[in-house]
């Protein structure tokens, strides 16, 4: 693994790069760009659909790009062995923060299908019940920790 990382550093940092760049831009779009425009529409369930819609197709397109990220960090976390490192500990932390990212995505996802059942079943408070706490809480506390890894990341990058 080591081998392959360094033959191909640039391209799997690469890849590692435009993932976060995919998931935590995305979500940055969403909640503070499309978000304010889904607002401006007058009928409650077409709002819903909207947002429902709109959340549905950000997180078709982060998706693979959450898998690529942890590939190329296990690929890093061998190819600079890391976990032998002075920088353990921020390797880990960096763990951390993709699990519960991770974590929080899925429960996203969960809540997202559950709105759309709710809005083909005419339940549109169930439905505004279940996206406000996506656009209240989950997705704004994905963006902290994304804007978090991103820095160690760059700690990382001036230290490696
Ligand atoms: C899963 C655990 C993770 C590990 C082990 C890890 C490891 C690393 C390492 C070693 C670098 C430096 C690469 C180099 O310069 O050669 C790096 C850079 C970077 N990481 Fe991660 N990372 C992880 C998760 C994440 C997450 C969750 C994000 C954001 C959502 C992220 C965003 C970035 C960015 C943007 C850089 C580039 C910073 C720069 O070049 O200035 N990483 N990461």
């Amino acid at each position: 693994m080591q081998g392959i990382f360094l033959e191909y550093k640039l391209f799997i940092v690469f890849l590692h790069v435009i993932s976060a760049v995919v998931w935590v831009g995305g979500m940055i779009a969403m909640r503070y760009g499309a978000h304010y425009s889904f607002m401006e529409i007058e009928s409650p369930q077409k709002r819903l659909e909207r947002i429902s819609h709109g959340l549905k197709r950000l997180f078709y397109i982060v998706l693979p790009f959450v898998a690529i990220l942890l590939i190329t960090a296990i690929f890093m976390i061998k190819g600079y062995a890391l976990s032998q490192s002075d920088f353990s500990m921020f390797t880990y932390i960096k763990e951390g923060i993709w699990t519960i990212m991770f974590l929080n995505l899925s429960i996203m996802i969960y809540r997202r299908n559950k709105a759309d059942k709710l809005l083909n079943s005419g339940d549109f408070l169930g439905a505004k019940n279940q996206l406000g706490l996506i656009g209240k809480y989950m997705v704004p506390l994905n963006i902290i920790l994304g804007v978090s890894a991103v820095f160690i990341g760059t700690y990382f990058s001036s230290r490696l």
